[in-house]
């Protein structure tokens, strides 16, 4: 089985991306990802809107990855399907999809753990990524999820720290929202960072523990700034807003870099990957290529597009756990949260 040439259809549904891919050997051949335009006009993912957009997306946006790959579906040798964790109702869309299409074809099903996704993206074979040699520190930074976790091998991996409230990425959203922008507000954030000066407006990083996050406290602050400098000048956050998104978004950066220089320092592993959302931010990608540099860590950053939500990570997943016969029955269940 481990030298099979195998074709896997990876499925992605967790959240508010309807996604496909086909992998072949770990090659990317088609990588389709439908987002939901929808949830902008709410501020934020609407659960019963995201199941139905699911719905309406998961049939083309299949078709489309089978044509991209320029395959036929009776090629395709296992489906994988996002498990959980995630929205119930948008899981259910992929489960329901997947199980079906693998009773129809006649072909292994395979369940796979989102986070798990995330971290395992890094062995996606490609030109313009190198994969971690284990053990490896990985801190996944996503809207739904910070955690911290020190990976021996694909499917044993202990999670050393997490968040005690807010996911880093709510952390940028919700700051963005205040500030006014559109949601989701990281990569705007992102951008207008880069255009200002991030020590004029200095916020403070929350302390817990040495592994673990704490982000609620940030948005309140920003909150109350706004609040009070807007009193005084009500055009302050137009006038500021780089300085501003400077401001938080070094703050959160430099959080992150504390928090992955306590993990190497306990557990002596200086391989240092990232992975989920947040990955694509500038600020974080620049500060771990400089701690290559300053302190000696060899660092891994996976390309943009298997960052985000996308369907390669899980047809990754799918293809490690075919080769090594870690299928799932029919009756397998979604699940909203779920542990490695
Ligand atoms: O992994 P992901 O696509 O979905 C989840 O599983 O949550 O992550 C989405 C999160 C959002 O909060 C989004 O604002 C954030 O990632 N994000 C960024 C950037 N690009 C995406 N945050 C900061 N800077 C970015 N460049
Ligand atoms: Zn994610």
């Amino acid at each position: 089985m481990k030298d099979q040439n195998i074709y896997i259809l990876g499925i992605e549904s967790s959240c508010d991306d309807t996604a496909a891919s086909v992998i072949n050997n770990g090659v990317v051949l088609s990588n389709v990802v439908a987002t939901q335009k929808i949830h902008e006009a709410y501020g934020g993912v609407v659960p019963e809107l995201a199941s139905r957009a699911h719905q309406q997306n998961i049939v083309p946006v299949v078709h489309e990855a089978l044509r991209q790959a320029n395959i036929d579906k009776k090629a395709v040798s296992a489906i994988a399907f996002t498990q959980g964790p995630g929205l119930m109702g948008s899981l259910l869309v992929g489960a329901s999809f997947s199980k079906s299409f693998a009773m129809g074809m006649g072909i292994p099903l395979l369940a796979v753990n989102h986070m798990q996704a995330h971290i395992l993206a890094h062995f996606i074979k490609d030109e313009e990524q190198k994969a971690p040699g284990f053990p490896f520190i990985a801190l996944t930074i996503s809207g739904g999820h910070t955690q911290l976790v020190k990976v021996k091998n694909y499917f044993d991996m202990e999670i050393i720290g997490e968040t005690l409230d807010d996911a880093v990425g709510e952390a940028f959203d919700k700051s963005a929202k205040i500030l006014g922008l559109p949601y989701p507000g990281g990569p705007m954030m992102d951008k207008l960072a880069q255009q200002g000066d991030p020590s004029r407006f200095p916020f403070p990083k929350p302390k817990v523990g040495p592994l673990e996050f704490s982000f609620s406290g940030l948005k309140t602050a920003v909150l109350y700034f706004v609040e009070k400098e807007t009193k005084a000048n009500p055009n302050f956050v137009e006038e500021n807003l780089n300085d501003i998104c400077a401001g938080i978004q070094s703050t959160i950066v430099e959080y992150l870099m504390d928090k992955l220089k306590n993990a190497v320092k306990i557990t002596g592993i200086n391989e240092v990957a990232i992975g989920g959302g947040v990955s694509a931010n500038s600020g974080i990608r620049t500060a771990l290529r400089e701690a290559e540099q300053s302190l000696g860590w060899k660092t891994y950053i996976p390309k943009f597009e298997y960052c985000t939500d996308n369907a390669a990570m899980i047809a990754m997943v799918g293809e490690l756990k075919y080769r090594t016969q870690q299928f799932a029955e029919t009756d397998v269940i979604s699940m909203a949260r779920m542990k490695f």
